[in-house]
């Protein structure tokens, strides 16, 4: 009998996962314990796993074998019913920014309140938009479209959304792409406030290693769907393995540069635009 997972373990616990997607094994028997209240980046190059795995921790891919368990409790063969009352205790940032258009910052953060509550007393609620939006220094842009405001403002406001639930979890994946050095930093003191004042345990999928060091209590490296390297910042930045030396200085591996010595057809076919995201 595999040993029972208890709340002690870990807040959200995954044992033996496996994921094939059309018989491509995605991620190769990954065993991890998210410890609560803690920041836990994961690291790694693009396709090698990072958002799949993410997308586990909620049960928006379910595995081809192993387990996922929330608070002691085995989730990833729950029925999307069920699903939906553990997801209220997560907040997620996927595509953080991804807010939608056509509504208003307002009802943006109210959407997932409504879909999760019958609310009977607006002025609770534009109480509580207030709050989250002051958390995040966006209070007074309510009647804004997305739009009309920066990218980090637009992130900014996707992570008062992921909070108006009280989520005791959030995953965030890849939160400061695409935003310069000063926004991206604003973020991440935005994630560090959160587990500060909120005490809320957070994964945080990232290739930015400036960010990784600074908010993660622990990092985690996936290289082709494995764990190549778990630990905390001084660990990661003198751990031994080649590949993470070369992942963590933005180095070319020697697949990848022996690609590029084959020159011109090969080197475009090589790349998507995912690659530069
Ligand atoms: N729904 C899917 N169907 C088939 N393949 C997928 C699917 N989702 C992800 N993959 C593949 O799994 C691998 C890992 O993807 P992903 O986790 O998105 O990588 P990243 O580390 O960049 O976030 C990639 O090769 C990707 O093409
Ligand atoms: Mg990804």
């Amino acid at each position: 009998m595999a040993k029972q997972v208890d709340k002690n373990d870990g807040i959200i616990v995954i044992r033996n996962l496996v994921k094939r997607f059309n018989g491509k094994e995605v991620l190769k028997n990954i065993s991890l314990a998210f410890e609560k209240g803690k920041t836990t980046a994961i690291i790694g190059p693009s396709g090698c796993g990072k958002t799949v795995l993410m997308k586990h921790l909620i049960v928006l891919e379910r595995p081809t074998s192993g387990e996922v368990y929330f608070k002691g409790e085995r989730v990833d063969d729950l029925s999307e019913r069920e699903l939906s009352r553990i997801r209220t205790q997560f907040g997620f940032c996927f595509q953080m920014g991804a807010l939608f258009d056509s509504l208003t910052v307002y009802e943006n953060i109210v959407f997932p309140i409504r879909q999760h509550h019958k609310v009977d007393n607006w002025r609770e609620v534009d109480e509580l938009v207030k709050r989250k939006l002051a958390v995040v220094g966006m209070d007074g842009y309510q009647e804004h479209f997305p739009a009309s405001l920066s990218g980090g403002q637009q992130k900014r406001v996707a992570l008062a959304r992921a909070i108006a639930l009280d989520p005791e979890v959030i995953l965030y994946d890849e939160p400061t792409t695409g935003l310069d050095p000063i926004r991206s930093d604003v973020i991440n003191e935005l994630i560090l406030k959160l587990q500060r004042e909120l005490k809320i345990t957070s994964v945080v999928v990232t290739h930015d290693m400036h960010s990784a060091y600074k908010i993660g209590d622990r990092i985690i490296m996936l290289h082709e769907g494995k764990v190549i390297a778990d630990g905390d910042a001084d660990h990661i930045r003198n751990h031994p393995h080649s590949v993470v030396q070369q992942f963590i200085h933005g180095q070319v591996g020697e697949a990848d540069l022996a690609a590029l010595r084959l020159g011109g057809t090969r080197f475009q076919t090589q790349y998507g635009p995912e690659d530069f995201e």
